[in-house]
């Protein structure tokens, strides 16, 4: 494996310019097939916890993105040496060996948390392997904007310390953290995740009760049994975690990306056309191929992964209310919003995960969609055609939502900003003009 000396692991380098546009033209069926990148939310987990052994571990399978570089910079504040086998080739993904003899400092300095919320995720492994960590609250807001209080709680009755102070979360656990049972309130993922990691070198045993069930937890469970740690009931609500000593290094495959799956099935019930989406597993996205299905598109499995295939009728519309798995995934509510702006209805979009997740509304109503939010609720009524415009990514899922809708705008869209999309999608344009899009980066 070849060792680089890039500060991030060289993944920012991978990434472009921050400030590049993308172009799309619309109008263009795709066909062909789209590989699959590895699951960021599962990745940045597991890199996370690879804090927790002093042997090396081995990720495959990871997705080179912009968060994958913070996440990189993070652990090498804390003594993480790193070595990364790229693939080149698209479809071919990265190797990443992380090895952290030695905790070296457990400070997460506000400059790199800020910028991703899953930098949080270093609490849980720190807390258990090193009995101290000072993180900066992510996105710099107090707690009730931007909550971590479900973790600190956890956390709490697990007998840390948890002190806030500046902006920065101060815990500690001397004496080592012990088992406990605690009910998660609202099924946080993030929550489940970070007190699962750190319950592994928990004294006795721990239960988590309303825990997440996502597919990335149950990814991150998995990672963790590989590494010595005594879990069962991953995929459940009720997960129960044995404490043991020590953890040891493994190979670990990260699991497919059900997010980037899930845009490039919306993306080619949008456009129309035949696109395999080579890697994809069909468990971890059963809502929305439900929904696909009823509105005319079909869906099915292959040897390889998931195929999707649409002809040019216009989609008909249908409501959708997103929560935690395995409901409609809130990271695919604002794709899904695209695809209803073209269709042939009124649909209802109800968001019950996160609060002032509309930020695409006013962007897709620049291209002609009609939609009226009151609430937690999205009024859709389909249009005929949507127009090319200037739009603004606002965050991770909205972007890419502007950017399927430019698949079918007349004219061009030209969507700014697209360091967001760098967080969370890998070379998002080769991939959609590899399916026939007429699709550009634009360097500024
Ligand atoms: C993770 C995903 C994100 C996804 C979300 C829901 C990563 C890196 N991010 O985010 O892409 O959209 O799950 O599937 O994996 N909450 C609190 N207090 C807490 C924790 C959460 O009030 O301590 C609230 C949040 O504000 C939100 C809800 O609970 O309204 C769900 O959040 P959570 O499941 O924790 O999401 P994340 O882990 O942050």
């Amino acid at each position: 494996m070849r060792a680089t000396r890039e500060r991030d692991g060289g993944f920012k380098a991978a990434c472009k310019g921050p400030m590049d546009k993308i172009r799309v033209r619309g109008g263009n069926r795709l066909k062909g097939e789209i590989p699959i990148s590895g699951a960021k939310n599962s990745a940045l987990k597991l890199m996370a916890a690879s804090l927790l052994t002093a042997e090396p571990v081995v990720l495959k399978n990871m997705p080179r993105l912009a968060d994958i570089g913070g996440m990189s910079d993070l652990l090498m504040q804390f003594g993480v040496s790193m070595n990364i086998r790229r693939g080149q080739a698209l479809g071919q993904s990265d190797t990443m060996r992380l090895h952290v003899p030695k905790i070296e400092s457990a400070l997460a300095p506000y400059d790199i948390v800020r910028k991703m919320r899953a930098s949080f995720q270093v609490l849980g492994p720190l807390l258990a392997r090193h009995g101290e960590a000072k993180i900066s609250l992510p996105g710099g807001c107090a707690i009730g904007a931007r909550p971590v209080d479900f973790h600190i709680q956890g956390f709490e009755a697990m007998g840390a310390k948890i002190d806030l102070e500046d902006g920065y979360v101060i815990a500690s656990s001397k004496g080592g953290l012990k088992g406990t049972t605690f009910t998660v309130p609202r099924a946080s993922v993030g929550a489940t995740e970070n007190l699962m990691t750190a319950a592994t070198l928990a004294e006795g045993r721990t239960v988590l009760k309303n825990a997440a069930r996502e597919p990335e937890t149950e990814d991150l469970g998995r990672f963790l049994i590989a590494m010595g740690a005594k879990i069962v009931g991953l995929g459940t609500s009720e997960i129960t975690i044995d404490g043991v000593d020590s953890l040891h290094g493994c190979e670990y495959s990260v699991m497919p990306d059900r997010i980037e799956t899930g845009t490039y099935a919306i993306a080619t019930a949008l456009a129309g056309g035949e696109v395999e989406l080579v890697g994809a597993r069909a468990e971890s996205n059963a809502a929305l191929y439900n929904l696909l299905r009823n509105i005319g598109t079909e869906v099915t499995e292959t040897n390889r992964g998931i195929a999707i295939h649409r002809n040019g009728v216009r989609p008909t519309s249908i409501d959708v209310t997103t929560d935690v798995f395995p409901a409609f995934p809130t990271d695919l509510q604002a794709q899904f919003m695209a695809l209803m702006a073209v269709s042939n209805g009124i649909s209802h979009i109800r968001e019950t995960v996160f609060e002032n997740r509309f930020m695409h509304v006013p962007e897709l109503a620049r291209m002609g969609a009609n939609i009226r939010v009151e609430g937690d609720m999205a009024t859709v009524t389909g249009v005929d055609k949507l127009k090319g415009a200037q739009v603004m990514a606002t965050d991770l899922r909205a972007s890419v939502s502007l950017v399927l809708a430019g698949l079918v705008a007349e004219g061009d869209t030209m969507v700014n900003r697209v360091y967001h999309l760098d967080r969370g999608f890998e070379r998002l344009e080769e991939k959609l003009s590899g399916v026939g899009a007429d699709i550009e980066r634009l360097s500024a």
